[in-house]
């Protein structure tokens, strides 16, 4: 694919314009080259949405609902790191149909899927918007800062201190699997960041206390431990003596990036420190062979090809929020280099799929692809890719400088028709 050089700063207001290039021939030294991969990997996962500026449209199944908050978070950080504003009313659309009715993400019609985790899936989403001013176009809703305060209103309110001293269940609802009895760290890590966040964004320190009540019972129940690994969970009925000893990427990843967050605001060296902790652990997500040195995979299931469908996309979490806790704790950034700069070689390597020659696969490790595509595919070579923009791009806002913006930046599609339709002021 030929290489024209972009013309426009990533990080100016307005449509960026972009040229579309294969994975395969990503230059992570080149920015044009890393946002002309982007285009391309971004445009391979909106393929698998239906919806439009208009219409919000579940993901097909077998996608769970909280897929589709992750998926917009993620295209929250393309808009963001790129300057790309071409999906930004998809995006908006989907926020604001799926907040229910009490604006705080819980959504009757996806009862029978939704826990703690689903629901904070979402609350990433709305905080990356409040933390952008991303466009809120609609006068009648909350600004997504306070749908971020209120989805952790609710979940403060399920905090449960019948056993394990407190803690988050996993689920909401009784009738879903594992019902209520497993306490987990995606869970409480959720609770965890989003609390991070909201004491960064506000300077309220309610959200803070929370915070440390959080982590500090995530570390007393053993599911941190010392290295900074982070297990999956445990039960109530064993008052979670019974640690499942699995750990995944994107919970350890959850946890990073609320630490870092939390070394941001609060300048104490004991965050920075725990932050640094959990990147180190992380290095069990890479290297599954003496050769693929540093590159990552989801070290509970891939080079075993048991990855669900909710599994396939985690590794894109890690790197979202490893990109994202190196730009507000710089300490980490040498180590995301070490770890990222292999795992990106082998990934343009296997994003070589499909008619057009660019769709990801998932064992980046073969350093070809692999067959294996899906919408999990695509996102964990999005953030992967795109985040190397992240240092260039501005960090989140907090406080004063959060304004909730009703206009789109120009550019996009269709971009005058709409912006009238959505309610400008
Ligand atoms: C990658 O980009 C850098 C910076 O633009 C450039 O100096 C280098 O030649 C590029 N490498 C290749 C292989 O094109
Ligand atoms: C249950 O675990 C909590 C937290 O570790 C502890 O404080 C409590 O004493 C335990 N309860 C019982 C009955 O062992
Ligand atoms: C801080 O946040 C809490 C929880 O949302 C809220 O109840 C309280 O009123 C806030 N405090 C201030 C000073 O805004
Ligand atoms: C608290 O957790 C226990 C299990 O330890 C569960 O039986 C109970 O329903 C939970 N309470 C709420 C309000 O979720
Ligand atoms: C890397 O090593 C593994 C395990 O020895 C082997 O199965 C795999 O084929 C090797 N991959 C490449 C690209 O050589």
């Amino acid at each position: 694919m030929r290489f024209v050089k972009s013309v426009r700063p990533a990080a100016a207001a307005g449509a960026a314009i972009i040229a579309a290039l294969a994975p395969r021939d990503l230059n992570i030294s080149d920015s044009a080259s890393i946002r002309g991969v982007a285009k391309t990997i971004a445009a391979n996962a909106m393929a698998y949405y239906a919806g439009t500026a208009d219409r919000f449209e579940e993901l097909p199944p077998p996608h769970y609902w909280w897929q589709a908050g992750a998926l917009m978070g993620s295209m929250l950080d393309y808009s963001h790191y790129t300057g790309d504003r071409s999906y930004d009313r998809v995006i908006a659309r989907a926020l604001l149909h799926q907040v229910g009715p009490e604006f705080d993400y819980m959504s009757p019609a996806h009862f029978g899927q939704e826990g703690n985790d689903d629901q904070a899936f979402w609350g990433f989403a709305v905080l990356a918007a409040a933390e952008r001013n991303f466009p809120q176009p609609d006068e009648s809703v909350p600004s997504w800062l306070q749908m971020g305060s209120n989805i952790w209103n609710s979940q403060i309110r399920r905090w449960n201190m019948s056993a394990c001293g407190g803690g988050l269940l996993w689920q909401i609802f009784p009738e879903n699997p594992n019902g209520l009895d497993y306490r987990n760290t995606v869970s409480n890590g959720g609770l965890f960041q989003i609390s991070a966040r909201l004491a960064r964004a506000t300077g309220n320190d309610t959200y803070l206390a929370w915070a440390e009540k959080v982590w500090d019972w995530t570390e007393a129940v053993g599911l941190i431990d010392a290295e900074g690994n982070v297990y999956d969970g445990a039960s109530s009925a064993k008052n979670c003596t019974d640690t499942n000893p699995l750990t995944f990427s994107y919970t350890a990843a959850i946890y990073l990036y609320g630490a870092a967050v939390l070394a941001d605001h609060t300048r104490d060296a004991r965050w920075a420190e725990r932050a640094e902790r959990l990147l180190e652990a992380s290095r069990s997500f890479f290297s599954p062979y003496d050769n693929a040195t540093n590159v990552m995979y989801e070290h509970a299931c891939e080079h075993v090809n048991t990855c669900n469908q909710d599994m396939r996309s985690f590794k894109g979490y890690l790197s979202r929020f490893a990109y994202a806790a190196s730009v507000l704790v710089p300490s980490l950034r040498p180590t995301v280099e070490e770890l990222w700069h292999p795992t990106l070689e082998a990934l343009a390597a296997s994003c070589t799929g499909g008619e057009s020659g660019t769709q990801c696969g998932q064992h980046w490790y073969w350093r070809a692809f692999d067959g294996v595509t899906g919408l999990g595919e695509e996102m964990c070579a999005l953030e992967t890719v795109q985040g190397l923009l992240a240092y260039e791009a501005p960090p989140p806002l907090k406080g004063d400088q959060i304004k909730t913006v009703r206009t789109f930046a120009s550019g996009g599609s269709s971009g005058k028709r709409r912006r009238r339709r959505e309610g400008a002021l």
